[in-house]
């Protein structure tokens, strides 16, 4: 099998639809996303039905679906720029769209009996791994040997052999890990729509659970496009020029 892996679209429709052009020309039998299809971008609408049509096998909820469709009041807990994305969100939604937000799952979801896929953490979906201390900690919430996460917005890959743990930041445009008996794995693919890792390609990786390798991969996409959406929408400027860094 052939999982295309993604996570934290964030309402970019120029970056989903640069990766599914990327796909689409690679064999992908299963989709599975590890949440924040909204918050950020101008095109959450179109970003969800774009995502629909995918009809991923798996897909779960990230900390901005939840506060723009479950828990508005946690606003408070997002910088005033992320915040006002989320209000701007809510309002801009179709019902449909919204209510298919309000669908997504809590993580962490296990995929084939073989694969865990959370957002932020396995025993928290809004806790941040940012480091082998907290891997460590995923990795005793973990059964399956490869687990997919989001929520940073860094490529990352986190190795446990025998309690040791050790982890990689993934640079470049194209990366390749190998999975080996014995080790399990704690991955990062990147984001989407905002990566933050001052590279402004978009980010996604694709798992071959045949061949036992997972492929990273960057893609370039139109981010003047992404800019003007956000500009003309009025939201935050620092939205649009954040995607010009990577940041
Ligand atoms: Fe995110």
């Amino acid at each position: 099998m052939r999982y295309f892996i993604f996570t934290d679209i964030h309402s970019s429709l120029e970056a989903f639809q640069a990766l599914l052009r990327f796909a689409k020309r690679r064999k992908i039998d299963h989709y599975l996303f590890m949440g924040d299809v909204v918050g950020y971008g101008a095109s959450p609408n179109e970003v969800i039905d774009l995502l629909q049509t995918l009809k991923p096998i798996s897909m779960i909820r990230g900390n901005h679906d939840k506060a723009v469709c479950c828990e508005l009041d946690s606003v408070q807990s997002f910088n005033p720029i992320a915040a006002s994305a989320i209000l701007w969100t809510r309002e801009n939604l179709t019902p449909d769209n919204l209510d298919c937000v309000t669908q997504l799952k809590k993580g962490p979801e296990i995929v084939h009996e073989h694969i865990t896929i959370c957002h932020g953490a396995p025993f928290d979906e809004d806790y941040y791994i940012f480091g082998e201390f907290d891997a460590a900690e995923a990795f005793l919430h973990i059964e399956t040997q490869v687990t997919f996460f989001g929520h940073t917005h860094f490529p990352f890959v986190y190795t446990d052999n025998d309690h040791i743990v050790e982890g990689t930041f993934l640079t470049g445009n194209s990366n390749e890990v190998k999975i080996e008996q014995g080790t399990r794995y704690l991955i990062n693919p990147g984001s989407v729509g905002q990566p933050r890792d001052r590279n402004t390609r978009a980010a996604c990786a694709i798992y071959d659970s045949d061949a036992q390798k997972i492929s990273f991969f960057r893609v370039e996409y139109d981010i003047e496009g992404a800019q003007k959406k956000i500009q003309d929408a009025g939201l935050p400027p620092a939205l649009a020029e954040r995607l010009s860094i990577g940041i």
